[in-house]
């Protein structure tokens, strides 16, 4: 584990609960959907890394820790199933939208339907899978899930601070959708396979 691992890992224990804190995360992906959508041309590239860093900060924790809980405290392998096939379309969706680019003619059409579905996706684990998870843990071990968040978050690369309004450089920086998704899922599934461990 490395020392900020570390550290995130020493703080867990009066952390937030998970699932307050994911539920969090999805009215801030609501939000990113919404200023995507709203953002005229180029001006959506900002919203929608910042959409992109999130995402993969949300999923990654989800994918690696949350639906394997869920799956083991309560909740049926279908329902389960059927959330991780989501979330893999959504990344394959980003990735598409990455490439396609907000210039694109057909880029609003197809943000607006990978919203709906986004949205869609959260609502649907929320309902079935957060309301058995709270049923079914205890509040110090979602509070220690909590962990897996911080560690994407600590991974998840930032936008760099432009000067001036300029953003030329953050597709450079930034990279595209799946290398943050890999970068952050493995550095979450990292971290699961020390903490089983230890
Ligand atoms: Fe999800
Ligand atoms: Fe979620």
């Amino acid at each position: 584990m490395s020392p900020v691992q570390e550290q995130l890992f020493r703080s867990s224990a009066h952390d937030q609960d998970v699932v307050e804190l994911l539920m969090s995360q999805h009215n801030q992906i609501k939000q990113l959907l919404e200023q995507v959508q709203a953002a005229p041309g180029l001006s959506k590239r900002e919203p929608f890394e910042e959409l992109v860093r999130l995402l993969a900060v949300h999923e990654s924790a989800e994918e690696e820790v949350i639906h394997p809980t869920a799956r083991r405290v309560a909740v049926n392998d279908q329902i389960v199933d059927a959330r991780l096939q989501e979330e893999q379309q959504a990344k394959r969706e980003l990735a598409e939208l990455f490439e396609m680019g907000p210039e694109h003619r057909e880029f609003d059409q197809r943000f607006r339907a990978f919203a709906e579905r986004v949205v869609e996706h959260a609502e649907m684990e929320e309902k079935e899978e957060f309301g058995p998870l709270l049923q079914h843990s205890s509040a110090a071990q979602r509070a220690s899930l909590a962990t897996a968040v911080r560690v994407a978050e600590a991974v998840a690369p930032t936008r760099p601070h432009t000067v001036g309004g300029e953003s030329a450089l953050s597709n450079v920086a930034f990279g595209p959708p799946l290398a943050v998704f890999d970068r952050v899922r493995d550095a979450v599934r990292d971290w699961r396979r020390q903490s089983e461990q230890s």
